[in-house]
């Protein structure tokens, strides 16, 4: 079972998923820095390099305290372009076996399929080595790409939750993935 002593280091046929360390600052602006990717999430846009540096600074600390864990994923044959995209699981309720994930690509690496492989193995981990009975994640009704990675990786959507963001109704689909679900995909 996965306790944090070593960064677990994930691997697909076309990425690899690693620590998201201080060299990574330029890309990660070039990531959450992009109104684009950030719009469908509750995050703040990254305006710098010292925000970038905060963000990869809070993300290294929530890992040392056990909080969370975010992979930064590169392209195992364009290393040069340095980390496309990062995923992790926002929180994990240990005693109720769950978690939460989500992800952002930069949108020069859109629709090549990296967010569902990245996905996949983010989610394979957290039944196999975590010891997860479901996975949740959460997208705005409006965030057709994101709802069709969950799809694809064999989420469902079990409900939605709204509220009013400055005078306009905005609704969150809830989607799980059940270990029970994972298994009867991947035999
Ligand atoms: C959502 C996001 C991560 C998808 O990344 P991606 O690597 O482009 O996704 P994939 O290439 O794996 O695509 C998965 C599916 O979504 C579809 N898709 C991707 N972008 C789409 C778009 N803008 N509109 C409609 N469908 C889209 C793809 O066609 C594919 O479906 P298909 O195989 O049936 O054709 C990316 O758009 C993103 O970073 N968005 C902003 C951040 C965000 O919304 N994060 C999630 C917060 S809940």
């Amino acid at each position: 079972m996965f306790a944090y002593e070593t960064f677990p280091v994930l691997e697909t046929p076309r990425l690899l998923l690693r620590e998201i360390t201080f060299g990574d600052a330029r890309h990660l602006l070039a990531i959450r820095g992009d109104y684009r990717v950030t719009r469908w999430n509750t995050v703040p846009l990254l305006r710098n390099m010292d925000d970038a540096i905060d963000l990869i600074d809070r993300t290294q600390l929530a890992y040392a305290d056990h909080r969370r864990i975010d992979w930064g994923v590169v392209i195992k044959d364009n290393l040069a372009a340095g980390m496309v995209a990062r995923i992790g699981f926002n929180y994990w309720l240990r005693d109720e076996q769950r978690a939460s994930f989500g992800y952002d690509v930069a949108v020069a690496f859109w629709r090549r399929g990296i967010a569902t492989e990245a996905a996949r193995a983010v989610a394979g981990f957290g039944f196999a080595q975590m010891g997860l009975d479901r996975i949740e994640a959460d997208a705005y009704r409006e965030n057709v790409a994101s709802q069709r990675v969950l799809q694809k990786v064999g989420f469902r959507k079990v409900g939605v939750d709204q509220d009013w963001e400055y005078g306009t109704l905005r609704q969150m689909f809830l989607y799980t993935l059940t270990y029970h679900d994972w298994m009867k995909r991947t035999l």
